[in-house]
């Protein structure tokens, strides 16, 4: 595997290897690092589907708020380069944020609605940022696919509105959530929890395991729903709700909170934010809808 971390570099290898392998799909893995079996099995999907794999490790400073964690977070490059070799990744690219940013970037990508809900209202800007460095590492990079996982259900359904808009030739690939053995699901944010914090962080999975039983039940509505999984996740004395919503997918539109469930015909998502102490959780539950009824 090499590793670089400098643009010149990046663009020096990619040409040799378009050279030698024009026909070859390169895949891109984008991730801030401290990498977990999520990042793993998105590295996997790429080395699997892909000629050339390219990783990409960077904080990005752009999608922190003024009060967020991108001083504090879980930052471990040569565990990171470790994993990645393991997995078969063939180029790790871990620039500075002055490689990145040489000079305050004055271009932003703004991407409106899908991006202003969830955690577009509670983080302000933060899809901004996304949208502007995956552009960046689109563009470096060229990958013919690029592989994200539905944890944050919300940034793949940004960057596929993006990558629609711009015509950016580039397949998005949603890959499937990891989860720890009690369901929690696979963060690098994880490691901030306390060992209390953590034990009752399983609620978010439960809740979502609760409301899929509860789709179907006669007379369930929309509001119903969001409001059972909001008391679901209370039950937890160190849970604070950020959001518990059902929305459309990939759309994110608000649904009638009196609407019949069992009498919707779309893909629906139910989304959580949760904080435990000074961490925010996120995770969410695509609802299939099949024939007038609710798959999941
Ligand atoms: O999901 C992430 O880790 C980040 O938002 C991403 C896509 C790498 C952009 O910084």
């Amino acid at each position: 595997m090499i590793i670089c971390t400098t643009i010149s570099e990046l663009r020096t290898i990619l040409n040799g290897q378009r050279g030698e392998a024009p026909d070859g799909l390169i895949g891109l893995v984008p991730t801030m690092g401290f990498l977990h079996d999520g990042h793993a099995s998105l590295m996997q999907r790429s080395v699997n589907e892909c000629a050339f794999t390219v990783l990409t490790v960077f904080v990005n400073p752009l999608q922190f708020g003024p009060n967020e964690d991108f001083d504090r977070y879980p930052r471990d490059l040569e565990r990171d380069a470790a994993l990645a070799e393991k997995h078969g990744v063939d180029l790790l690219f871990a620039p500075s944020v002055q490689e990145m940013y040489p000079t305050r970037p004055l271009t932003k990508i703004l991407i409106n609605e899908v991006a202003d809900r969830l955690c577009g209202a509670s983080r302000p800007g933060h899809f901004d940022g996304v949208g502007t460095v995956v552009t960046k590492l689109f563009n470096l990079v060229q990958p013919g696919r690029a592989y994200f996982g539905m944890k944050d259900a919300q940034q793949v359904a940004v960057i596929q509105q993006m990558v629609n808009d711009l015509n950016t030739p580039v397949d998005i690939v949603p890959c499937e959530t990891v989860r720890e053995a009690d369901g929690l699901a696979m963060s690098s944010r994880n490691v901030y929890l306390s060992s209390d914090e953590r034990a009752q962080a399983v609620i978010l999975s439960r809740t979502l395991q609760q409301a899929e039983r509860m789709l179907r039940e006669p007379g369930m509505t929309a509001g119903k729903l969001s409001a059972e999984a909001a008391a679901s996740i209370r039950t937890s004395p160190l849970a604070v709700i950020d959001y518990a919503e059902l929305l459309t997918y990939p759309s994110l539109q608000p649904i009638d909170p009196d609407q019949l469930l069992t009498e919707m015909n779309q893909t629906l998502i139910l989304a959580l934010a949760v904080k435990f102490g000074g961490t925010r959780l996120i995770d969410n539950r695509l609802l299939q809808s099949a024939g007038g009824g609710l798959n999941v």
